[in-house]
């Protein structure tokens, strides 16, 4: 009975949200959504949606996907008798297990992290997510063991946790489940976090960094004379540790002490009110070159010394970092007039070129600790290798 009342009341639900076109946010009504901004936002809409951050997490769909399904680069070998395959049926993605050339499970790509340097996936089991073993890599064109996973024997128990979609996309809701009281087993507590797949929202979207923008969105809709912005929290009255925050968020690693979840950061608030600082920043750890920017770019005296160094002293935050080197090197001059190498320096470098390169040789490009693969029928692991933030002065490469 109660079963049917339910079950009249959720259709009545389902086709009142149907007739409403009104887009719902997961995060609330105070969200607007991203496509919401690109009627007086278009320039930075355009940059944004192009952008890894908009492409951090994303469904795991042919398009958004990168890697060989159907040529000899798509079978990773883990021995004579056990293989992973990357297989396309329909429109579906999957990774397949053959042992003896026998199909012995698959697994589907649903959701996608990252675009720049590499791509991990992961399945859907029991309302969690679970790593796929295989991920891609560009540096390589090719599918290799997804970090820290094993090259000998396949792996599918490593779950994707709340905090990697924190730093990955812009809202994921889980409940706590007592799966004792749905098997009426008192004798068991298990109680289990369990994914909402309604409640994600893909990718780093404009609220994510901007905070609610509903508002926002209503006031100026009422009011498209006024020029000036509305309930919005501008960057421009944030001092310089709001500003790095609002960045570090995600670029300082995950090692600190969580006390509140990143979900509920907002432009302007402190990083401090949600993690407890294990290590000082003026702490001489090597940190890693991957995921902690803010760390490394904190050691140096440009950041130190300049009292006005942050991540937009060099980066357009709606766009992904630029590859013209070229142009940093203008920014480092802003700062650096009048600059005079030593003879041995420019020895090793023309004068002329070397005005265009400083990030050549004072932001090199350095192997994570964190991250490395192997490739299949390798006994090696390969290097993940990314920029420094850490600006110094380090050994000349002879050329
Ligand atoms: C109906 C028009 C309209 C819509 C829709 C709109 N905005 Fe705005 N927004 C404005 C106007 C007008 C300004 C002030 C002029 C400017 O900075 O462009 C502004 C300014 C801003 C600023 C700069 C604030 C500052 O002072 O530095 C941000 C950030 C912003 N909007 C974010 C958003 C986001 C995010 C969305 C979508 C959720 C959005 N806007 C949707 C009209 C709009
Ligand atoms: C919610 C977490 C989060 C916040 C906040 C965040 N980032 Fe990121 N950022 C990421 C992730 C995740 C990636 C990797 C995206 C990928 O490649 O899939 C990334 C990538 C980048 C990249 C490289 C993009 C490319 O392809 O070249 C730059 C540059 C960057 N972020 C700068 C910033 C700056 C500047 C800010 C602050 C204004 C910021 N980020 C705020 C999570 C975040
Ligand atoms: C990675 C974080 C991040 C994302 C994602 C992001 N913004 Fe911004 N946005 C910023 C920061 C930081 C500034 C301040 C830039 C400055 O002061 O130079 C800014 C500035 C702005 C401004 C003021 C004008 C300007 O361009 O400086 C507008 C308008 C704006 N953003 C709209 C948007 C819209 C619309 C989206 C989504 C389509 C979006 N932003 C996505 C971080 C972000
Ligand atoms: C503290 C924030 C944070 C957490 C937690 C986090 N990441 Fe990331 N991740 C980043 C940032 C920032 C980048 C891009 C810059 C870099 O590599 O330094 C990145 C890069 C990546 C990339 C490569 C994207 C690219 O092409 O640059 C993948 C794949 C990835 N993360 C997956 C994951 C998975 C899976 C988890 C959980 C096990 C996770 N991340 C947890 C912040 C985070
Ligand atoms: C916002 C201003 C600013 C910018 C931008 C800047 N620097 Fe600096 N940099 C400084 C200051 C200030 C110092 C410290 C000078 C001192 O104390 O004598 C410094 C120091 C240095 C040093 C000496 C480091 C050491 O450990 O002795 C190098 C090398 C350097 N900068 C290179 C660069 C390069 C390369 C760039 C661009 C990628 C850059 N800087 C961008 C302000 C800046
Ligand atoms: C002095 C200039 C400068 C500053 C300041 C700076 N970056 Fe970068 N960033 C770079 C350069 C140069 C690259 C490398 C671009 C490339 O090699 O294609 C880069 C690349 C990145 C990448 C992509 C990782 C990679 O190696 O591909 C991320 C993420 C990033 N920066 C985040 C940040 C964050 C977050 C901050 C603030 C904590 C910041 N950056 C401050 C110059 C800077
Ligand atoms: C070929 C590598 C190379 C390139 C390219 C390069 N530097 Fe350097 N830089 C060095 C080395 C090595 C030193 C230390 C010896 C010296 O001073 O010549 C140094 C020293 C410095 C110092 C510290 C000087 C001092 O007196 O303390 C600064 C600042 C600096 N470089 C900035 C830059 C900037 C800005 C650029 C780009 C216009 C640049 N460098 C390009 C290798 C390089």
């Amino acid at each position: 009975m109660k079963k049917a009342v339910f079950l009249i009341l959720s259709l009545f639900l389902i086709s009142c949200t149907n007739k409403s076109e009104e887009y719902i946010d997961p995060r609330g009504t105070d969200y607007a959504g991203s496509e919401s901004c690109v009627q007086c936002h278009k320039t930075q809409s355009e940059m944004v949606f192009h952008s890894s951050h908009f492409k951090a997490t994303a469904p795991a769909i042919l398009e958004n996907v990168s890697g060989d399904f159907d040529s000899k680069n798509h079978t990773f070998i883990y021995d004579k008798e056990t293989k992973l395959v990357m297989e396309k049926h329909g429109d579906s993605l999957y990774q397949v297990l053959y042992k003896k050339g026998k199909e012995t499970a698959k697994y589907k790509f649903e959701i996608v992290f990252g675009t720049k340097h590499a791509q991990t996936s992961v399945y859907w089991r029991n309302n969690n997510t679970y790593e796929l073993p295989l991920s891609y890599y560009h540096s390589v064109n090719n599918w290799a063991t997804s970090p820290g996973f094993p090259a000998d024997k396949p792996y599918f128990d490593r779950m994707v946790v709340k905090d990697c979609y924190a730093c990955h996309s812009s809202n994921i809701s889980s409940r706590t489940v007592d799966q004792s009281s749905a098997e009426k087993n008192f004798m068991s507590m298990d109680i289990e976090d369990v994914i909402n797949k309604k409640t994600i929202v893909y990718g780093i979207d404009c609220e994510r960094c901007h905070g609610p923008a509903k508002k926002h969105v209503e006031f100026h809709l009422k009011n498209p004379n006024v020029k000036v912005a509305n309930s919005i929290t501008s960057f421009k009255t944030l001092n310089r540790q709001q500003k790095l925050d609002a960045c570090a968020l995600c670029h300082a690693g995950n090692d600190g002490m969580k006390l509140k979840s990143r979900f509920e950061f907002k432009p302007g608030d402190n990083l401090s009110d949600f993690f407890r600082e294990t290590r000082s920043i003026n702490d001489t750890t090597q940190f890693d070159v991957h995921g902690n920017q803010f760390r490394l770019m904190a050691q140096s005296k440009c950041f130190i010394n300049s009292e006005k160094m942050d991540c937009i002293t060099c980066h357009n935050p709606h766009e992904n970092a630029s590859k013209n080197m070229a142009s940093y090197s203008k920014i480092c001059m802003s700062c650096h007039q009048g600059l005079k190498h030593k003879e041995t320096t420019l020895k090793s470098m023309p004068e002329k070129l070397l005005a265009d390169n400083c990030v050549e040789c004072h932001m090199p490009k350095k192997a994570s600790n964190a991250i490395s693969f192997q490739l299949s029928n390798s006994k090696q692991l390969s290097n993940y290798i990314l920029r420094t933030h850490k600006i110094g002065i380090y050994p000349t490469k002879k050329k």
